[in-house]
């Protein structure tokens, strides 16, 4: 029967054989799946291992800084790039969900490539592709794949002549989760809800600016903290904040506002392919709620979402 431990070693061990001495490069993106990829390759390889981490500048709040202390902690050979400004710009006046994602992979893709040139003789593209990833892009296994593009898949640099290696491809979250484990990395890293790669742009609904991203930044914190700190992190498979585009009238002391509204999101799933609306205690969210209607500027009103995957899906775009 599968074990975590076995997979450890036999994938270590395959990768060696594939590998020998070649170079590969990963891109980071923070979350489990790449983290999990990239210390199973570091253990086979070492530092013919080269990651990057690109900061879209749609990361959570404090995001890529905290990572990427913990990245260096854990022996990583990894190059962070800084390239906020150049997806901001690009997404400037983009409403369209699915035209954001094609900027933001685009944009990965440019940055990525630049940083990848740099490494001499690099052989080898890894990606931290899972199971769930390869079903809802491949369109011949239902009508998912159509519904969105996750760019996560994908995206090589032709020009570079690289091969692909995924070594989670086969599996699960959860068995992602466990390999993670028997790895040594940390439970704040494995236990992270995921979080798609085109970020926040996609839980701004409309045109994404800095002053949303900074606002949703600042909403977000707060929600995942209040989580955190009562205890409901972990029994949520994943939760997030959405900025809706629209405004309500709300009153603030003695004046009339006319301000943002959030929603909230929190679900329970084991694979992302459905979904259900967790039930927070109604004192959790309405502790929430005041938190962050107090504490961010450009916010009056907080609503929580309850529906579940199908019909509706996590993210809103
Ligand atoms: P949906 O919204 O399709 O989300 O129910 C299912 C899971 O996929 C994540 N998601 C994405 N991940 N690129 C990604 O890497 C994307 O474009 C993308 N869209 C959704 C979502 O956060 C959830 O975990």
């Amino acid at each position: 029967s599968w074990t975590s431990e076995s997979f450890v070693e036999s994938t270590v061990r395959e990768l060696r054989e594939k590998l020998g001495d070649d170079r590969v490069v990963l891109g980071l993106s923070g979350g489990v799946d790449s983290t999990v990829a990239a210390v199973l390759l570091h253990r086979a390889i070492g530092r013919n291992l080269y990651c990057i981490f690109v900061d879209s500048g749609l990361l959570r709040k404090n995001e890529f800084d905290e990572v990427l202390e913990s990245y260096r902690d854990m022996g990583l050979n990894v190059k962070g790039v800084k390239a906020g400004e150049k997806f901001l710009a690009d997404l400037a006046g983009v409403s369209e969900p699915e035209r954001k994602r094609k900027i933001i992979g685009r944009d990965f893709v440019e940055v990525f490539n630049e940083e990848a040139q740099r490494i001499e003789d690099v052989r080898w593209l890894a990606q931290g592709t899972i199971y769930p990833d390869v079903i809802e892009s491949c369109s011949v296994n239902g009508p998912s794949a159509t519904i969105k593009s996750h760019h996560n898949v994908g995206g090589l640099p032709e020009k570079m002549n690289l091969k692909i290696v995924e070594p989670l491809r086969l599996l699960f979250k959860d068995e992602v989760r466990r390999v993670g484990r028997s790895l040594g990395i940390s439970e704040r890293l494995i236990g992270r809800h995921p979080f798609p790669g085109p970020g926040l742009a996609i839980r701004i609904l409309g045109d994404v600016t800095a002053g949303k991203v900074e606002i949703l930044q600042n909403v977000d914190r707060i929600y995942i903290d209040a989580l955190r700190a009562a205890g409901l992190y972990d029994k949520v498979w994943q939760a997030g904040a959405i900025l809706l585009p629209v405004k309500s009238v709300g009153v603030m002391g003695d004046e009339r506002t006319y301000e943002s509204c959030v929603a909230l999101r929190a679900v329970t799933s084991t694979d992302g392919m459905t979904a259900d609306w967790v039930h927070l205690p109604y004192e959790f969210l309405a502790d929430v709620s005041n938190e962050i209607i107090n504490k961010v500027r450009g916010v009056n009103r907080v609503v929580y979402d309850i529906s579940s995957k199908p019909p509706a899906t996590i993210e809103w775009e």
